[in-house]
């Protein structure tokens, strides 16, 4: 695991966004693994940046996001779909036939899990895949569990999620409570993972997340195992470790 501790939340987000963009250049048909969240803005940001100067091109890269609330249409402005169109789809060429994010409106939710899965698997895996961290050590939207659900799955979003999320919208109550999300089996395939996390409120689980014992009550606990983690964090992130 190599650990990368940046000044602050802007250094956090320009290097992960080299790292993101040395895979980019690497190999430009790229399966990326895509998070949302407050913490990708400033990498979504800096990615625009670099293609805007001409240093990145995203026409052949394709994309999977980690995960989607259910009964959230595209167009809704809470939607994951809107917030990578608006953060990073809309600000780049890449092409919107290559993007996929698990449909919140499916009318059959276990069939879209299936067949979520199944296109990761077509796009021959995932080569890169960006993570935040929820303050109860969820990683996409698998929440703490008694076992590490392997494959993408409907979940039941936990209280302390639902609080942290609200922010977003005008009210707890319009907090949908349930999500699609890659299973952590899912996660767990992508060749390389690249997770990122900033400020104090993020130290206490950042530490027990890398430091303390791999269980399905903090999920993200289980990158310890992963062959090839990046982690870059800002000094306050970071402080605890
Ligand atoms: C959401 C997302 C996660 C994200 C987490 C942390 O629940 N599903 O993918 O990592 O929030 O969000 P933030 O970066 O805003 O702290």
């Amino acid at each position: 695991m190599k650990i990368y501790k940046t000044k602050d939340y802007r250094g956090m987000s320009r290097k992960a966004a080299a790292i993101i963009a040395s895979q980019v250049t690497l190999k430009p048909d790229s399966v990326l693994g895509l998070a949302t969240g407050s913490t990708p803005i400033g990498t979504y940001d800096e990615l625009a940046m670099l293609y805007k100067q001409g240093d990145l091109d995203f026409s052949e890269i394709r994309t999977v996001n980690l995960d989607e609330y259910k009964g959230l249409e595209p167009e809704n402005e809470q939607s994951y779909f809107y917030f990578m169109k608006k953060h990073l789809f809309e600000r780049v060429n890449i092409n919107l036939d290559s993007v996929h994010i698990p449909d919140g409106m499916a009318a059959d939710g276990e069939r879209e899990c299936a067949c979520y899965e199944q296109t990761i698997q077509d796009l021959g895996g995932i080569d890169l895949q960006l993570l935040g961290i929820g303050h109860n050590g969820h990683i996409g939207f698998n929440e703490p569990e008694k076992v590490f659900e392997r494959e993408t799955h409907c979940v039941e979003l936990s209280g302390s999620t639902i609080e942290a999320n609200k922010r977003f919208f005008a009210s707890e109550e319009e907090v949908p409570r349930y999500a699609y999300t890659m299973g952590i089996g899912t996660i767990m395939r992508a060749k390389k993972i690249l997770l990122i996390a900033s400020g104090e409120e993020k130290a206490a689980i950042m530490k027990q997340a890398l430091r303390g014992p791999i269980t399905p009550e903090v999920p993200a606990s289980v990158l310890q195992l992963h062959p090839d983690v990046t982690i870059v964090g800002d000094e306050a992130a970071l402080s605890l470790l």
